[in-house]
């Protein structure tokens, strides 16, 4: 319906309907109660809602809209003043004290449960979710709202901040900050461009007070006190008031805008108190709002769109922020230049779509593009050039703006992809890393060297197979003719005495060939043998050492000094195989020979006979 059409019906109507005047609106708890300079004027019954919860007034569309709340569910109401129709806009469930504002530019209500803020247009020629849209999620529990119809912002206030969004939820900030012991209430003045608010700054008082600041949270002050109350809630302003709750001391309470020294007590409400409510709204006309401020286009075109014959001029002026306007029926229409959207072009597709200081631009197809800073990659710079770069090692950006690791030890290559460790250790060997970062091969059995490279039997048997033992050692099988450890033995070593020339026979057993004047298997007996030596007589002669050196069939070689040595039976031991092993067997007969040698084989020689 053309607006001008419906404040012609309005005007018609309250001149019919309504002969109650009224500043202010106080809800109670099933009810609403005007007051006109401090006297309640009319009581509007509202017997279906359980407990009104917040109230604000459409000065366009002359209704106040309000919410309820049931400990299940929150719904908003309008109430039309003309009509005095009661009608709900939005129900869903929620557990949350809901506050709802209006904002006559977009025509759409704001309103919040306890940690999420949401809009609904009440536009009938837009659609919506019937749940409304969610716009915002709060850190901490919010208490209140206020709408900046003019700035094309929302408020909104918890004990930590006073923080701000566009309508769309966009350019979040911050404005005031510094957690208190509560912040209650907040109201916004287009006419004196400041936010106020109620807090209570310490717990140990029974002090609140009302706080001011501009639209950015700047030059902030405390405008009054409010003693010996709990709470102060339910703010709002109108063109001359500043009006609010008083806990202790029941009733509305007024401020002078322009004299903030003294406060009056106005009217003792009906309502039962609930400090986190704001149930006061004012008669506060759009006019009266926006008197004497010079950069409010957005609540100008409603006025003129309402108070002239349809100008283009007048009504456009200003109203969309990057587009261009156009006037139908319906009001002020806008259309964005490429990269805005909303209903005034207030919304800049590029706004916080480039992270990490990348510079957003729109391509030929209308499409966002981002050029990143050094460092980040993809598609809204949300990727850093380091992600998953370094495989095992840390990453910075270098100043060419290209990845550079710092590999963890026992890393290298570029990315660090290099394992110092792998393919080290050969044949099975554990590598691991010394504090100098040396690497170092534990070896499996029967590998030794720096990388496990040698096997233990390389070049160790001499003549044989070698083989790896339980132990880990190198074992060699010997090649027949050849023994000891190493197989270095030869069997015809040293074997045949007195120059015999040592040879194997078919058994691969030693055998000798002797010199002239010597006989026995290994050349060891002299055919000169000396006699004399026999039966236990001395005497001299040239004989073998071994002659009857060893006793009781042990056999005699000579050693490398030409000594005799003696391999005895299983039944004898001691040098010449003269001591019984069976000490049982009594009075061995021995005979004992002491041979003397002398150069050029010459002997001496003394036998005894026990
Ligand atoms: C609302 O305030 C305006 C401006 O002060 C006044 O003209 C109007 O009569 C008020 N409305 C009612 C219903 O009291
Ligand atoms: C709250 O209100 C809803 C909707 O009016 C109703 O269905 C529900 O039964 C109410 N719950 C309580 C606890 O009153
Ligand atoms: C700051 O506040 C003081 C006191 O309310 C006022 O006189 C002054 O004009 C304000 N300054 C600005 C820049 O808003
Ligand atoms: C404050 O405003 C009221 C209403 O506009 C006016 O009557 C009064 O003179 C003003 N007082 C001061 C101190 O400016
Ligand atoms: C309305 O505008 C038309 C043309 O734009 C003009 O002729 C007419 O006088 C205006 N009417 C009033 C009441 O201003
Ligand atoms: C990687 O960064 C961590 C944390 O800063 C540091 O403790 C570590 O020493 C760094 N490692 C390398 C290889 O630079
Ligand atoms: C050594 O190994 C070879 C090849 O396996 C084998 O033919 C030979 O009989 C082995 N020699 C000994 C002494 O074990």
């Amino acid at each position: 319906m053309h607006c001008a059409r419906v404040l012609a019906l309005i005007v018609l109507l309250v001149g019919l309907v309504h002969s109650f005047s009224w500043d202010i609106v106080v809800a109670g708890n099933k009810q609403l109660e005007f007051l006109h300079h401090g006297t309640l004027t009319h009581t509007e019954l509202t017997p279906s809602v359980n407990r009104i919860t917040s109230v604000t007034y459409d000065a366009v569309h002359y209704r106040l809209l309000f919410t309820d709340y049931n400990s299940s569910t929150v719904s908003i109401y309008s109430y039309d003043l003309s009509t005095r129709n009661i009608q709900v806009l939005v129900t869903r469930t929620s557990d949350s004290i809901p506050r709802v504002v209006y904002d006559p530019v977009t025509q759409a209500v704001y309103w919040k449960d306890g940690y999420r803020l949401y809009s609904s247009s009440l536009n009938p020629a837009s659609s919506n979710k019937p749940d409304g849209n969610l716009l915002v999620t709060f850190d901490d529990y919010c208490r209140d709202l206020a709408v900046d119809s003019c700035g094309g912002y929302i408020y909104w206030i918890t004990d930590e901040e006073i923080e701000r969004a566009r309508l769309d939820g966009s350019e979040r900030e911050v404005l005031i900050t510094g957690t208190v012991y509560y912040r209650l209430s907040l109201a916004i003045d287009q006419q004196t461009q400041a936010i106020y608010w109620t807090q209570k700054t310490h717990s140990g008082d029974d002090h609140c007070s009302i706080e001011k600041a501009n639209f950015n949270g700047k030059n902030r002050t405390t405008l009054y006190i409010v003693r010996n109350t709990r709470y102060a809630f339910s703010l709002a302003v109108s063109k001359d008031f500043i009006y609010w709750q008083n806990y202790k001391e029941e009733g509305i309470w007024q401020l002078p805008k322009n004299k903030t020294s003294t406060a009056t007590k106005l009217h003792s409400t009906s309502s039962s108190y609930c400090e986190t409510c704001n149930r006061v709204a004012t008669n506060y006309t759009i006019e009266e709002q926006i008197e004497g401020v010079k950069s409010c286009h957005a609540l100008q075109a409603l006025i003129s769109r309402e108070s002239n014959n349809g100008s283009t001029v007048s009504i456009c002026q200003n109203y969309c922020f990057q587009g261009e306007c156009s006037v139908s029926a319906e009001g002020p229409t806008c259309s964005c230049k490429t990269g805005y959207s909303g209903e005034r072009c207030e919304v800049n597709a590029c706004h916080d779509y480039c992270l990490h200081g990348g510079v957003c631009s729109l391509n030929e197809e209308n499409k966002r593009v981002c050029q990143c800073t050094a460092g980040y990659d993809g598609e809204r710079c949300d990727v850093s050039i380091c992600y998953e770069y370094c495989l095992q090692g840390n990453c910075s950006v270098g100043a060419d703006g290209l990845p550079k690791c710092s590999c963890e030890a026992g890393y290298s290559g570029e990315r660090c992809e290099v394992n110092a460790c792998h393919d080290y250790c050969l044949h099975g060997g554990v590598c691991s890393l010394t504090e100098e970062n040396k690497r170092v091969c534990q070896c499996t059995a029967g590998y030794d060297g720096e990388r496990c490279d040698v096997s233990i039997c390389n070049e160790y048997c001499l003549q044989g197979n070698c083989s790896v033992d339980a132990d880990g050692l190198p074992k060699c099988s010997c090649t027949t003719g050849y023994s000891g450890v190493r197989c270095e033995e030869n069997a015809c070593h040293k074997y045949c005495l007195n120059g015999g020339i040592c040879s194997l026979n078919k058994e691969d057993e030693p055998a000798c060939q002797c010199t002239a004047g010597y006989n026995g298997g290994r050349c060891e007996i002299s055919a000169n043998k000396d006699s004399s030596c026999d039966a236990g007589n001395s005497g001299q002669g040239t004989i073998s050492a071994c002659h009857q050196f060893c006793l009781n069939n042990g056999v005699c070689s000579l050693n490398e000094a030409s000594e005799p040595v003696c391999q005895c039976t299983a039944d004898y031991e001691g040098e010449r195989c003269e001591v019984s092993v069976n000490k049982d067997l009594c009075c061995p007969k021995v005979t004992t020979v002491t041979v003397t040698l002398s150069q050029g084989g010459q002997s001496t020689c003394a036998s005894t006979v026990v």
